[in-house]
């Protein structure tokens, strides 16, 4: 297997209106990103993802896009983009944009202009249904007389990927980018792109609605094929992280396609769906592992603007679990993907009903506020509320024991250690609430997620780095003892200087 610097790299997501705002307006923008890259390089981190930037009406936040070329004027320029990606790369720093090929918003010209590019039917012809609104994925439209498709808000209109002309417009767009030096794009709802031809009705049972006529179709994996080569015909290569919303391992793993023709990342639905739990975790690993066709590599997650933050949903708010979520993320095969303020173990933002501005039931705000840059936040006025700034890169900055240090010291000990970058996963023999493995040749990681003491047999080596600090440079001669919510990595001595 050929190595891309993603395969041993970390990646960083970034939510553009709450990250950072360069102008005060209280809307984050790229000259506020830009002013952060010092503080990303200094993280350690590889890559940035940026939920879209185009100019939306923002029905959806972005995701509904009205010019998939240009660049929100909330969020800055095309010269902006550039100056992005030139600063990011003085820095060792690629940036990923958002792709969003399954809809645009009904504000799109297309949507007037080509309604062929679009979903179109005289009745009602089946039973699918949007994700936003809970009603039918079909509304009509007063001007063409007829229903369009709809998966998400009635304002995001499907295209039809039957038509070569909307596949002709996309590479335009993903060459449009990568010939501006986007290392690569996160591709959303990656496994909805073409619908069934005949509408056919998905089928409802007992676990609800099951998406495989509206959603998941198998000529879908001929578009990632074609975007493969698209984007391996560029040096670099560039990449393509697929948002491909499948919870059933078997059928997730193909859209990596045998392996090195589909997608290069997908992210880990089933780890991000699972409990904080070893055994749970454990197994939702060992089933990616045995799933993936060689050569692909997996993509870790903890937290999204959609989902919401690890350290709430996982940990509840607890430090050191959060501390080893980090670990988990940050060491097991595959390209981690941190999403802003997971490096300070930041929790769910309150966000009162009157300033909620999200169209999805529950909202999703709460995972979304500005990122804490100081104890008063560093912000004026923003346009999500930031009432809680007790965890904040100022004052963690300024703490060696912080969870920030943690994090830069855990990606720094990546670095270091290829095996953790890109050696193999084998699981190793662990008793109940714990989890350990190993990776490549000698590197142990071991978690203890329960609430007991907990003790692991056979474990030889050093510490080289400890959720509770001060365990590091401690000798392991065969039985590890683990503390309730602690982890930590295991090396030969002398092999993590
Ligand atoms: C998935 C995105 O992550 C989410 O934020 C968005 O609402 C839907 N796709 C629709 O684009
Ligand atoms: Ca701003």
């Amino acid at each position: 297997m050929g190595t891309s610097w993603w395969h041993g790299g970390v990646l960083y997501q970034i939510y553009p209106r709450s990250f950072a705002d360069g102008n005060g307006d209280g809307i984050g923008d790229l000259e506020g990103l830009i002013g952060r890259l010092d503080y990303l390089e200094w993280l350690g981190v590889d890559g940035i993802w940026l939920n879209p930037i185009h100019p939306s009406p923002n029905v959806d936040w972005g995701y509904d896009v009205s010019d998939y070329i240009g660049v929100h004027p909330d969020l800055g320029t095309l010269e902006d983009v550039d100056r992005v990606v030139a600063e990011g790369e003085r820095r060792g720093i690629r940036v990923l944009l958002d792709l969003v090929p399954n809809h645009t918003s009904n504000r799109h010209p297309w949507f007037r202009e080509r309604p062929d590019f679009y979903v179109w039917s005289d009745e009602i012809p089946n039973n699918w249904r949007a994700i936003f609104g809970g009603g039918l994925a079909w509304t009509l439209d007063p001007e063409q007389g007829r229903y369009y498709l709809h998966n998400f808000a009635p304002e995001q209109p499907d295209l039809d990927w039957w038509n070569p002309e909307v596949g002709a417009e996309f590479e335009r767009i993903l060459r449009f980018w990568f010939d501006r030096g986007i290392a690569g794009f996160r591709i959303d709802v990656c496994h909805a792109l073409i619908k069934d031809r005949e509408l056919r009705d998905d089928p409802e049972t007992t676990q609800g609605v099951q998406r495989v006529f509206s959603m998941n179709r198998p000529e879908t994996h001929e578009i990632l094929r074609g975007w493969r080569a698209l984007a391996d015909a560029y040096d670099p290569h560039r990449v393509l992280l697929g948002e491909a919303y499948v919870l059933d391992v078997n059928e997730w793993a193909r859209y990596y396609g045998s392996g090195s023709d589909e997608l290069n990342l997908a992210f880990g639905f089933a780890l991000l769906h699972a409990d904080l739990d070893a055994d749970q975790m454990c197994g939702v690993v060992a089933e990616t592992e045995a799933a993936l066709p060689t050569g692909a590599w997996p993509c870790w997650t903890g937290s999204n603007h959609d989902i919401g933050r690890l350290a709430t949903r996982w940990c509840h708010g607890d430090g050191a679990l959060a501390r080893c979520a980090l670990l988990v993320l940050l060491t097991l095969r595959g390209t981690p993907c941190l999403y802003y303020g997971d490096e300070l173990a930041l929790a769910a933002g309150r966000v009162p009903p009157e300033r909620v501005l999200d169209c999805a039931d529950p909202p999703r705000d709460p995972g979304r506020t500005p990122m804490p840059w100081t104890r008063q936040g560093g912000w004026r006025d923003p346009w999500l509320p930031l009432e809680d700034t007790s965890r904040n890169v100022e004052d963690q900055l300024a703490d060696p024991d912080s969870t920030l240090h943690f994090t830069r010291d855990l990606i720094a000990l990546r670095r270091r250690l290829p095996d953790l970058q890109t050696g193999a996963y084998l699981e190793l023999p662990a008793p109940e609430g714990a989890w350990a493995w190993r990776r490549g040749e000698d590197v142990i990681v071991a978690v203890n997620l329960g609430s007991s003491p907990t003790e692991i047999g056979g474990i030889e080596g050093s510490i080289a780095l400890a959720t509770a600090g001060c365990r590091d440079g401690e000798r392991v001669a065969g039985r590890l003892l683990l503390a309730p919510r602690e982890g930590l990595i295991v090396v030969p001595p002398g092999s993590a200087s």
